[in-house]
């Protein structure tokens, strides 16, 4: 009969999966069990340890409903959101990249013409927004569907807001002929992230802000192209530097450029990279 102890306990458990059917999921759990036991060998993981992390993954299940996913933000304030964003969406030179995705994005959101007030309600200073979408050679891309969705000066979403039924501060246009789009909106502020959970618990108990500086999310749609993910940022945010959840590329970076009428305008361009 086969003891376990802790130097023959990972080769044995690794050595169970053997008969894994699928090949990615015998690889993925192979190199997730080596990982695991290396990890709790490194720090030395105690009983209690075990049993608080335990506890610590159950409260976050718990958090999690139809509208708050916290194991999503856990993965994002461990930048394993980003790490995987990153991985998967590296693009041609010349494109825009991508960034995370974050939980406040919602399928059917109204669709507006050109100029319309996408804020509809929505607190904050006004401002308008003018994009245009190409692919890399510069050409437009016309009929793209352009999502958008943001907080409002309060820091939140509309999803926030209890018996909110409106969409506000989110909305879907398409591009033009030239690939241009324009929207009225509020000018994006700096929010914190969901902290009143697991994953604020966290943030605190290592001396981390939950802080995300100002964007306005985008995610752009088009035949022929793959699905960007993005969002702008706005320069001069003091947490560029240190996004709750990693986010940030210096591309993505754009001016909220304060007009002679007291509003703003940013313009961005967004460049698709061709599915092949
Ligand atoms: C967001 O930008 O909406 C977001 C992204 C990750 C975690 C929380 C919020
Ligand atoms: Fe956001």
């Amino acid at each position: 009969m086969q003891e376990y102890d802790q130097h023959n306990l990972t080769r044995a458990v690794i050595a169970r999966l053997a008969d894994t059917p699928n090949a990615r999921t015998k690889e993925i759990m192979t190199s997730l069990v080596r990982h695991l036991h290396d990890f709790a060998r490194e720090v030395r993981l105690t009983e209690a340890e075990w049993k608080h992390g335990i506890d610590y993954l159950t409260a976050t299940g718990q958090m999690c409903d139809d509208k708050r996913q916290e194991f999503i933000l856990l993965s994002d304030v461990l930048g394993l959101s980003m790490l995987t964003v990153a991985m998967n969406q590296e693009k041609p030179e010349g494109c825009t990249e991508a960034t995370v995705f974050g939980p406040f994005h919602v399928e059917g959101a109204p669709y507006y013409e050109h100029g319309a007030d996408v804020a509809n309600g929505a607190k904050g200073e006004p401002c308008m927004v003018y994009g245009r979408v190409t692919g890399v050679d510069g050409r437009p891309v016309a009929d793209a569907v352009v999502e958008t969705w943001q907080a409002d000066a309060d820091g939140h979403y509309d999803v926030q807001y209890e018996g909110l039924e409106v969409a506000q501060g989110r909305g879907v246009l398409k591009s033009g002929e030239d690939g241009r789009f324009h929207f009225r909106t509020i000018v994006a502020q700096a929010y914190p992230i969901p902290d009143d959970g697991p994953v604020g618990e966290l943030l605190r108990a290592t001396g981390r802000h939950s802080w995300r500086p100002a964007h306005l999310h985008f995610m752009i749609k088009a035949p022929g192209y793959e699905t960007l993910v993005t969002h702008v940022f706005r320069r001069g945010d003091k947490y560029l530097d240190s996004d709750a959840v990693f986010g940030v590329r210096k591309s993505l970076i754009g001016d909220w450029v304060r007009q002679t009428d007291g509003t703003y305008r940013l313009d961005f361009d967004f460049v698709l990279n061709p599915t092949r």
